[in-house]
């Protein structure tokens, strides 16, 4: 495994791999990995025959007073990690490297990137979008691999792609969880044991709403009622949405099918947690 933080070393790799004809495919990641990560990796693995993985905590997606600075880090653990699951190269690029001075170039996904976590992080989804199309630049993948569980930024990176003409195949993975349902998460480590607790409570609303609608409620406003009372039996936390969506497009619907997303956001203390599902489909 090499571990690459030149960005025109890596670009030099890219392009020796392409000429020798191999399929490259790339995890994007912040770090921090765990089994959500490595459930990404071990499927790039199968289908790559370079698989690249990207640690960069991108600060432009993240907002004035969110957590860039204590956002966690351990890169020999990560390598670790990456090596078990059979990365070829790391690439870590640092922040200097990815916005020299000037850099002035951004990629904005509209309507998509409006509702949900974009409505309370302004702007994150075009640091996500611009880093992506960065990474994409670089790294060159035939295909990258995210997770289901920032199922927005899914979204938006499928749009994108599409809408830019990008050739790369965008694989969707489902959330790995915790045993006891918790979606694994880098901010989980932020979490004190009874934060940890309190927040089974994203887990336990979305069981109980996938349970309404199999017996047959399809009134998004009953569904929304029926988590918004799980989750206020928990008074350290807060909720910053809970909504109901066309699993496509992102538009809201006020009658639930098997394809409406279920996406929340909650906080408890400092700590900002995401979770969703589709009704129709497998947790
Ligand atoms: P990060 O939060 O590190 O996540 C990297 C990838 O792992 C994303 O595609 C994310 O959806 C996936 N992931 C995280 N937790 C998961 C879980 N429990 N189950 C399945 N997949 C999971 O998302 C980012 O980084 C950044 O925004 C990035 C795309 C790298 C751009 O900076």
């Amino acid at each position: 495994m090499q571990i690459i933080s030149d960005i025109q070393q890596m670009q030099s790799l890219t392009g020796d791999f392409k000429r020798a004809g191999k399929r490259i495919a790339f995890v994007p990641t912040m770090g921090f990995l765990h089994q959500g990560h490595a459930s990404l990796l071990r499927e790039g693995r199968t289908r790559g025959d370079v698989l690249v993985l990207s640690i960069f905590i991108n600060p432009i997606q993240f907002g004035q007073n969110e957590d860039l600075d204590r956002y966690p880090r351990d890169m020999e653990r990560d390598c670790r990690i990456a090596a078990e699951c059979g990365v070829d190269i790391v690439f870590t690029p640092d922040a200097a490297g990815m916005y020299p001075p000037g850099f002035q170039t951004g990629v904005t996904v509209r309507d998509i990137s409006l509702p949900l976590c974009g409505a309370s992080r302004p702007g994150h989804f075009d640091g996500v979008a611009t880093v992506v199309t960065k990474l994409f630049n670089i790294v060159q993948p035939d295909l990258a691999l995210f997770g289901r569980k920032d199922y927005q930024q899914l979204a938006v990176i499928r749009r994108m792609v599409q809408d830019l003409s990008m050739p790369v195949e965008i694989v969707g993975m489902p959330i790995v969880r915790e045993a006891d349902g918790l979606a694994m998460s880098s901010r989980n480590a932020y979490l004190s044991a009874e934060q940890r607790t309190s927040a089974l409570c994203l887990h336990r609303s979305i069981l109980k709403v996938r349970a309404l609608f199999s017996s047959g409620e399809r009134s998004t406003a009953a569904l929304k009622q029926a988590a918004l009372e799980i989750i206020g039996q928990e008074p350290s936390v807060l909720i910053e949405y809970v909504e109901f969506r066309d699993g496509a497009t992102l538009a809201e619907q006020e009658t639930a099918d098997h394809a409406t997303l279920l996406a929340l956001a909650v906080r408890t203390g400092q700590t900002r947690l995401i979770d969703n599902t589709v009704l129709g489909e497998e947790l």
